[in-house]
């Protein structure tokens, strides 16, 4: 029989942690329940301490989920594994993950502490959390970098303070993988109740190494991946889920090992994340990009003819593209709708199915062909919206060859209606500078980007924006047939989540 390897989704708090990946509660509990679907072990829900709004989204969540263990993180320090019990002792399954560095760059510059006293401070977060659960989890920040010695020393007190899961985390992607093997095996070797516990890894892509790594480390007897869906996280991301899903189910025999991952759940998941962060995923990311299964060269093509075997390593279907994608229109019931829905990994209550049907309906007016993503647009603009401070209530734009852009905006603000007229380089500058003025925004304008959603004439506009303030980053998103108020739906967008990422700041 093959071990089960554990993995350990983290997308709710090193993804979320990165810029533009930030998701409000009920954003979360959305991604909490398809990674249960999905088939994940773990998921690490948050950060307790770090804000009430973490600390509510990693209880709501703790509540929610029955089939997977829920990680709060907490420093290694008493508040810290206080709170985050708090948070997660509702869950059916708690685990309560603490960490603190052990490499001598890290305890010289950061924490000014000797290797002695993070070894004492190591074995007292573990006492602690053990005090409250069973299920702790001890992480050696920048391990990869830390003295091998010293880690495994630290690694055995751990669990001799009641540690069941010790992490090496590769925390700034510095590992290369024959290395990051050897560590595993030298863990393995020098620590002597290592059988104890389960050795997890956490690999950062900064060198592009981060599932290279990982999977490295299960070939020398890791059991447990923390990864992200789309593999978004810190700097350059975490190692991808989907990705180590995949080389563990395509390439079985080479490790005899299996998780969890119903991967047909892979891609409607990937799809949520995006819907949600409104960061897409690059076209040739493998298993989930646009490209990750579409074959253009003519030998290609002519092997697949003959048999999909010559270049289809594993199937669209298997991680849970749909065969074809059947477009939606002003005939489609219901049904489809919700059909249609469930297969882009959302699962809406009846409230938020007859919202969005609506809102079909009204599309289905005005253009001919529904497709996916507009289906998605429809979802990111009716159900997945963050707090709204500010809402568009009118907007008018006069422009032309002749005429100077001029946009009148009504917006409603807090419960209250204020209303400006303005001019601007073009009709998009103009509704933004009006904008800007009626919401008293500070933030700086860093990206707009305007795509079709698909390709009728009639298609959607959808357009990004992203925004900036005092080192905090929001991206917002809005779709519309008319390109104009796209913009400004997603201007608005955007200044709403800056508003939440500030009100989240500690
Ligand atoms: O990258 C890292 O080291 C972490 C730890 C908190 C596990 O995210
Ligand atoms: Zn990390």
């Amino acid at each position: 029989m093959s071990d089960h390897v554990f993995i350990f989704d983290t997308t709710l708090r090193d993804g979320e942690q990165s810029p533009g990946n930030t998701m409000n509660t009920q954003e979360k509990l959305r991604v909490a329940r398809q990674l249960e679907l999905l088939g994940v072990d773990i998921i690490e829900a948050g950060f307790p301490i770090a804000s009430e709004g973490d600390f509510e989204s990693v209880r709501q969540i703790a509540k929610l989920i029955k089939n997977c263990q829920v990680a709060g993180l907490a420093r290694a320090n008493d508040q810290d594994i206080d709170r985050a019990w708090e948070a997660v002792k509702v869950a059916v399954h708690p685990r309560i993950h603490t960490f603190i560095s052990t490499s001598d760059i890290h305890l010289k510059h950061q924490f000014k502490k000797t290797r002695e006293e993070v070894l004492a401070i190591a074995i007292e977060a573990t006492k602690r959390a053990k005090k409250y659960t069973d299920n702790v989890e001890f992480s050696a920040m920048d391990a990869t970098r830390s003295d091998w010695d010293y880690l495994c020393a630290v690694v055995k007190a751990v669990i001799d303070a009641g540690a069941t899961t010790v992490n090496i985390p590769d925390t700034v992607g510095y590992a290369v993988p024959h290395e990051f093997g050897e560590l595993i095996s030298y863990i393995r070797k020098n620590v002597s109740n290592i059988d104890k516990a389960v050795i997890s890894v956490h690999c950062h892509n900064d060198l592009g190494l981060a599932v290279a790594n990982s999977i490295t480390a299960v070939h020398n007897g890791a059991r447990q991946v923390e990864c992200t869906i789309n593999g978004i996280g810190e700097r350059a991301g975490n190692a991808s889920l989907e990705e180590i899903a995949m080389i563990l189910k395509t390439r079985k025999t080479k490790f005899d090992a299996d998780t969890g991952i119903i991967s047909e759940k892979i891609f409607p998941t990937s799809r949520l994340i995006t819907s949600i962060t409104g960061v897409p995923v690059q076209p040739n990311k493998a298993i989930v990009g646009a490209n990750a299964f579409a074959h253009e060269s003519g030998i290609h093509q002519d092997g697949l003819l003959k048999a999909k075997l010559t270049y289809e390593i594993m199937t669209p279907q298997s991680v849970g593209i749909p065969k074809s994608s059947l477009i939606l229109g002003k005939h489609s019931g219901r049904h489809a709708f919700r059909d249609r829905i469930e297969n882009l990994g959302h699962i809406l209550d009846e409230k938020e199915l007859n919202q969005a049907f609506k809102r079909f309906k009204a599309l289905s007016d005005m253009k001919k062909n529904i497709y996916d993503e507009d289906i998605e647009m429809i979802i990111m603009d009716e159900i997945y919206k963050m707090p709204e401070r500010c809402k568009l209530v009118y907007l008018n734009v006069v422009c032309g060859n002749k005429t100077i852009p001029t946009a009148t905006v009504k917006l409603e603000i807090e419960g209250n209606i204020v209303q400006d007229v303005g001019i601007g380089d073009g009709p998009v500058d103009a509704a933004f500078k009006v904008i800007k003025k009626l919401v008293k925004a500070t933030s700086k304008l860093e990206k707009f980007s305007v795509n079709s959603i698909t390709q009728d004439m009639d298609a959607q506009g959808e357009v990004f924006v992203k925004l900036s303030e005092k080192g905090l980053k929001a991206i917002g998103k809005g779709a519309d047939t008319d390109i104009i108020v796209a913009s400004a739906k997603a201007y608005i967008n955007a200044l709403n989540r800056l508003e939440y990422v500030k009100s989240k700041r500690v």
